[in-house]
C-alpha cells in the first residue's frame, strides 16, 4: 500500500446540491498511486476535533494532472467543517488506502455499476477506467431523491448507459435501484443466458415514471479519472446474465445485500465495496471489522480498510442474509 505523506492542496470545494459537495485536491504522488475503489483518510478538524481522520472514496482520479476528487455529504461535525474549507488550504491526507476494483477478464466485456447514495462516488473513476479499456458500462444509480444523485453527466460523457431510481419518485424508477437492475438482468437472461428466476426476490417494489428511459446525458457534476483498475479481489468472469459479465457495487449494507443476492441469482460475479466507521484506516485498530461468511460458511472478521473495501461478492455472505 502506498501512503502519501506530502499533504494535498485544495483547489476547489463546491456545492453540488444542498448538503452535497465536491472537492478537488492537487496531490500528485497520491493520485499517481491511486486506483478506482481506493479511499483516503482526511484530517478534518482544527485542533484535532474530530480527533479521528475520516474516510472518503476517490470520486475522480486524474493521474496526469495530479488531481483527485472527493464527493461528500455533510452528515456530522467533520464533514460540516470540511464544507467550509476554502480553496488554497493544505489538507492532511493519508492514502491511497485499501485494494480497489479490478477487471478480472482479458477481453472487453460488459460491466454493470450499481451505486446507492454516496456509494456512487467510487464508481465514477471505475467507469472511466473501464471505458478507457474498451468495456461497455451500464450504470444503475439509486438515492433518496434526485438531488442525492450525482455523476450522471460524467457517465453520459463516457458513453455509459445510466438508469436511475429515487425512493421519493422524483426521477426515474420510483423505488430502489435493484428494481431496474433486476429488470435489466432478466431481459439479458431472456436473451439467452441462465437466470434462476425467482420473481420478486431481492427487489423492492417500485413504479417506473420513465419506463425504459436511459439517463445517459443528464446534467450532473463532473469527476474526471484516468486511472486503470488493477490488483484486488479475483472474481473471475462468470456465465453472466446475457447483458452483463460482472457487477460492481457500492452503497449501504442493505443495498449491497440486495445487489449480491441478485448477482447470486443470476450467477454473476460481483465486486462490492463495503463501508463502516473507521478508526485508523490502516488495519491496526480493528475498528472497521465486519463479520462475513465465506463461501465455505466460515465466519471471519475482515477489516474493511485493509482487506477491502472491495470484496469478492461471492465470498460476502451477509450475516442477516436468508
Ligand atoms: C471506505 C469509505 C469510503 C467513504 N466514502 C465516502 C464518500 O465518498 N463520500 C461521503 O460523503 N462519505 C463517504 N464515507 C463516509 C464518511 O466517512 C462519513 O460520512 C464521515 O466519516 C462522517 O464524518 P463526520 O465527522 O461528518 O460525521 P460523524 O459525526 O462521525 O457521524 C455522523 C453520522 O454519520 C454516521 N456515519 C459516519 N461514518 C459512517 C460510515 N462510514 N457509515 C455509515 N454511517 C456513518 C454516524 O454513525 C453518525 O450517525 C466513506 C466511508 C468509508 C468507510
Ligand atoms: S479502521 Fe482501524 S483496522 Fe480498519
Amino acid at each position: 500500500m502506498a501512503e502519501n505523506t506530502e499533504g494535498a492542496f485544495l483547489e476547489k470545494n463546491q456545492s453540488l446540491a444542498p448538503g452535497l459537495y465536491e472537492m478537488t485536491l492537487l496531490a500528485p504522488a497520491l493520485v499517481a498511486a491511486a486506483r478506482p475503489g481506493q479511499f483516503v483518510m482526511l484530517r478534518l478538524g482544527e485542533n484535532w476535533a474530530p480527533f479521528l481522520r475520516r474516510p472518503f472514496g476517490l470520486a475522480g482520479i486524474a493521474a496526469g494532472a495530479g488531481r483527485c476528487q472527493i464527493v461528500y455529504r455533510v452528515v456530522g461535525e467533520g464533514t460540516a467543517q470540511m464544507s467550509r474549507w476554502q480553496a488554497g488550504r493544505q489538507v492532511d491526507i493519508l492514502g491511497p488506502l485499501g485494494n480497489g476494483f479490478t477487471w478480472p477478464g482479458v477481453e472487453p466485456g460488459r460491466a454493470a455499476l450499481v451505486g446507492g447514495g454516496m456509494g456512487i462516488a467510487p464508481l465514477l473513476p471505475l467507469a472511466q477506467a473501464l471505458r478507457q479499456a474498451g468495456h461497455q458500462v451500464s450504470a444503475f444509480l439509486g438515492g433518496a431523491s434526485l438531488d442525492r444523485l450525482f455523476g450522471l453527466g460524467q457517465l453520459g460523457d463516457l458513453g455509459c448507459r445510466a438508469q436511475i431510481a429515487t425512493e421519493d419518485g422524483s426521477a426515474g424508477f420510483a423505488g430502489l435501484i435493484t428494481g431496474p437492475l433486476e429488470r435489466y438482468l432478466l431481459a439479458g437472461a431472456g436473451a439467452g443466458r441462465d437466470a434462476v428466476a425467482a420473481p420478486g426476490a431481492d427487489t423492492a417494489a417500485g413504479t417506473d415514471h420513465a419506463a425504459g428511459t436511459d439517463h445517459a446525458a443528464a446534467a450532473g457534476p463532473r469527476a474526471s479519472a484516468d486511472a486503470d483498475p488493477g490488483g484486488g479481489p479475483g472474481a473471475g468472469i462468470g456465465p453472466g446474465s446475457g447483458a452483463v459479465d460482472i457487477v460492481y457495487a457500492c452503497g449501504p449494507m442493505p443495498f449491497l445485500r440486495a445487489v449480491t443476492g441478485l448477482c447470486r441469482r443470476f450467477r454473476l460475479p460481483a465486486q462490492v465495496s463495503l463501508e463502516e466507521r473507521m478508526g485508523c484506516g490502516l488495519g491496526a485498530c480493528m475498528g472497521c471489522a465486519v463479520k462475513i461468511k465465506d463461501a465455505s460458511g466460515t465466519i471471519q472478521q475482515r477489516r474493511i480498510c485493509y482487506d477491502g473495501p472491495v470484496f469478492d461478492g461471492k465470498e460476502v455472505f451477509f450475516l442477516d442474509q436468508p
